[in-house]
């Protein structure tokens, strides 16, 4: 549904060019959620703008459904974008007009009979769970009612794409939550293609089912939710997945721990996550295992389980021991002692 082909956005400042995107390559599918994480400054914002040409690549091809939006002129760019909406962090709606009004000014400027006008509203207020809200003023609204009342606008002309900048980063995690549940149901009900920015690697774990990392312009690595939360390289994803999954063994249990001991972090991946890996193990090595910490998170679907272990055993038997779970797709990590 989008594909960046070596998209490159430098701009000019008067203390000289500013890197902005750095030949990134993305392909993005139709109907998928897609992620594009990085700290502030990494290009998020920029690899988003030029999706619908907000931002002019400097070079490098978008493409939107088979559509080249860097060749096509400006009559043909204003008709590609109304297929493309976009939601902010801060919103942008207009003070002056009430929810109703909003969002008929997006259906208003892509020249739809005032006929359908109407009809077209209500039914996009009521998808959003603003029914009741029509003819209220921005100011009157919650900061989750606000980012419904940009949905809505954004979702008027029937868009094949949504590009969400930083949508719930200005809202409660209770609100953030009703946000994205409601992108996951338009998402499914429609069909429609998200790629959402964020910094928050809980929102992506949420929602989305790809996602990209960037550093510097660039993107350093790329997959599906599950892979990256499972299997992270790059050190900047491992301490983005870090912030969502890491658990840090308390100082006084190190303490306690037997110092010829090794400590085991054991991810279990898949189905691997709900079957009896750890008593078969101690049944067959002959390795004293004393269990330090257990859980299972849910990506998407599919569990994620984090075991920590303090084992005892000469080294050929915890050798073995770590074999027989990484041939059972786990992987393992010794932890220094503290
Ligand atoms: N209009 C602009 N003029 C000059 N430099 C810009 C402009 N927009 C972005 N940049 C620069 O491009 C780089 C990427 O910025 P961008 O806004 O895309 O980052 P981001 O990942 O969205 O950050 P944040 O999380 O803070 O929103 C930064 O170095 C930024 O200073
Ligand atoms: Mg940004």
């Amino acid at each position: 549904m989008i594909k960046l082909i070596n998209l490159h956005k430098q701009y000019k400042t008067n203390k000289g060019t500013v890197t902005g995107v750095d030949h990134v390559n993305l392909h993005i599918a139709k109907g998928e959620i897609f992620g594009i994480v990085g700290y502030s400054g990494a290009g998020k914002s920029s690899v988003l703008r030029c999706i619908n040409l907000l931002e002019k690549p400097t070079s490098g091809k978008v493409l939107v459904n088979g559509v080249d939006l860097t060749a096509l002129g400006k009559n043909g760019l204003r008709l590609a974008r109304q297929k493309i909406g976009m939601i902010f962090q801060h919103f942008y709606l207009i003070g002056s007009k009430t929810v109703f009004e909003n969002v008929a000014f997006a259906l208003e400027a892509a020249d739809t009979p005032q006929s359908a006008i109407q009809s077209k509203v209500t039914e996009l207020l009521q998808l959003v769970g603003l029914a009741d809200k029509r003819d209220s003023y921005p100011a009157q609204l919650s900061g989750g009612q606000k980012q419904r009342v940009g949905i809505a606008r954004a979702l008027a002309n029937n868009p094949q794409v949504l590009l969400c900048d930083e949508a719930t980063s200005a809202l409660d995690p209770t609100t953030t939550q009703s946000i994205l549940s409601l992108l996951r149901e338009i998402n499914r009900k429609l069909g429609l293609t998200i790629v959402l920015i964020t910094h928050e690697m809980e929102v992506v774990k949420e929602l989305c089912h790809r996602v990209a990392i960037m550093q510097d312009g660039k993107v350093i690595e790329a997959g599906s939710v599950y892979e990256i939360f499972a299997n992270p390289v790059q050190p900047l994803t491992k301490e983005f997945i870090n912030s969502v999954l890491e658990f840090k063994l308390p100082m006084k249990l190190w303490e306690k721990l037997n110092p010829s001991s090794k400590v085991l972090k054991i991810l279990f991946r898949d189905d691997a996550a709900e079957q009896a890996i750890i008593s078969d193990l101690l049944k067959k090595s002959g390795i004293q295992a004393n269990i330090l910490h257990g859980k299972i998170d849910y990506i998407g679907e599919k569990p994620l389980g984090t075991f920590i272990m303090e084992v005892t055993g000469t080294n050929e038997e915890v050798d073995s021991a770590i074999r027989y779970l990484i041939d059972r797709s786990c992987i393992v990590e010794v932890i220094e002692h503290a």
